[in-house]
């Protein structure tokens, strides 16, 4: 039979880590809109809504093609009921007025403003500049910057590039780094000591410094943790502009977020996952490792629950082998 529909659907799975997500998005009309209502959502205090939106936008950014009908979605995963409405309204041919509207009238929002205010007051000076997209090119700026700064302290200690930036993307709200040292015990002294060059350079407009709470003795057996426990920080560092782009402002620099990990050498290949993301690809992998394999994946180990072993890994590809699942290219885990 030729009609399309009669075949079986090549089946999408409601796991992150078992789609390749790459950039190319086909169905941006709707992830943006499921988006948009997954922030609001968060910023109200309502996780479980805005999670379910994110997942449903995840999955669509991983077909290989654009929806053209609605019943395409009959066989796909990760869509209720308030997001096929969503679809719905955006394949109206009028401009859908308030897709937000529509699902906010059945979920109370409570006021989140003043808390989120407050995490940015700190950083108000800068909110300006930070609140801007952060390209590829201000981000290998800061590579090399970075990169100087970690060798003068600790010649054979390495930086790469993690988050957004390592799953191809041309822009981010930060640039994320993770160092890379070969004699323990570095990776708790590397950071201040780079903080502290920064600061003579006068390129540190802010740093948030949270000291390694790892304990290789206490790795967990029973559940993963959501937060990991090496030393890491977050700053917002001067970048010189290329052009005076702003000449009226007669500012030079721009403000940019910056967020370096450095974890134990043997920890490394965990934490490279973890920092490189997405958010949402991570927790996928997680849930899939804990449901479907009985494993628990962190940013610190992975654990076999049968065996009760912590499972060696070299590179990221021994991590997918011993959870059965094929490789998922970081370019492909923009889920
Ligand atoms: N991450 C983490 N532990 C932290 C901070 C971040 O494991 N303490 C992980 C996040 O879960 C994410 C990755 O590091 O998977 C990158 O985080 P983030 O910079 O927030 O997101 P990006 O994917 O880089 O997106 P953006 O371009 O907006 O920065
Ligand atoms: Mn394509
Ligand atoms: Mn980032
Ligand atoms: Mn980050």
């Amino acid at each position: 039979c030729a009609h399309p529909s009669a075949k079986p659907e090549s089946a999408v799975s409601p796991y992150a880590c078992q789609r390749r997500t790459t950039l190319d998005n086909h169905n941006k009309i709707f992830t943006d809109a499921l988006e948009v209502l997954a922030e609001n959502l968060e910023l109200c205090g309502n996780q479980g809504p805005s999670l379910a939106f994110r997942r449903a936008a995840s999955m669509l950014k991983s077909l290989p093609a654009a929806l053209r009908r609605l019943e395409e979605t009959q066989h796909l995963p990760c869509l209720g009921e308030h997001s096929r409405a969503i679809i719905e309204v955006q394949h109206e041919p009028r401009p859908s007025l308030s897709v937000s509207t529509h699902i906010s009238s059945h979920l109370s929002c409570s006021a989140p403003a003043e808390a989120l205010i407050n995490t940015l007051s700190h950083r108000f000076l800068f909110y300006e500049d930070i609140s801007k997209p952060v390209s590829r090119t201000e981000a290998s700026a800061l590579k090399i910057i970075v990169e100087e700064a970690v060798i003068c302290v600790n010649p054979s200690a390495t930086v790469s590039i993690t988050g957004g930036f390592r799953r191809g993307k041309e822009f981010g709200h930060d640039v994320d780094f993770i160092i890379k040292t070969p004699e323990a015990g570095q990776e708790d002294v590397i950071l201040p000591a780079v903080i502290k060059r920064f600061k003579s350079q006068n390129i540190l407009l802010y740093s948030d410094l949270q000291e390694s709470t790892f304990d290789l003795r206490k790795l967990p057996t029973h559940c993963f943790e959501a937060m990991d426990h090496f030393s890491k920080c977050f700053l917002i560092i001067k970048l010189k502009r290329e052009q005076e782009t702003d000449a009226r402002a007669g500012k030079d620099w721009r403000a940019v977020r910056v967020d370096l990990v450095a974890p134990p050498l043997e920890r490394f290949t965990y934490a490279l996952l973890g920092w490189t993301g997405s958010t949402l690809f991570l927790r996928d992998l997680r849930r899939f490792a804990r449901l479907e394999r009985g494993k628990l994946l962190d940013n610190h180990a992975l654990y076999d629950k049968a065996t009760n072993t912590f499972l060696p890994a070299k590179t990221e590809e021994d991590i997918f082998a011993h959870l059965g699942l094929e490789y998922i290219e970081p370019w492909q885990r923009n889920a």
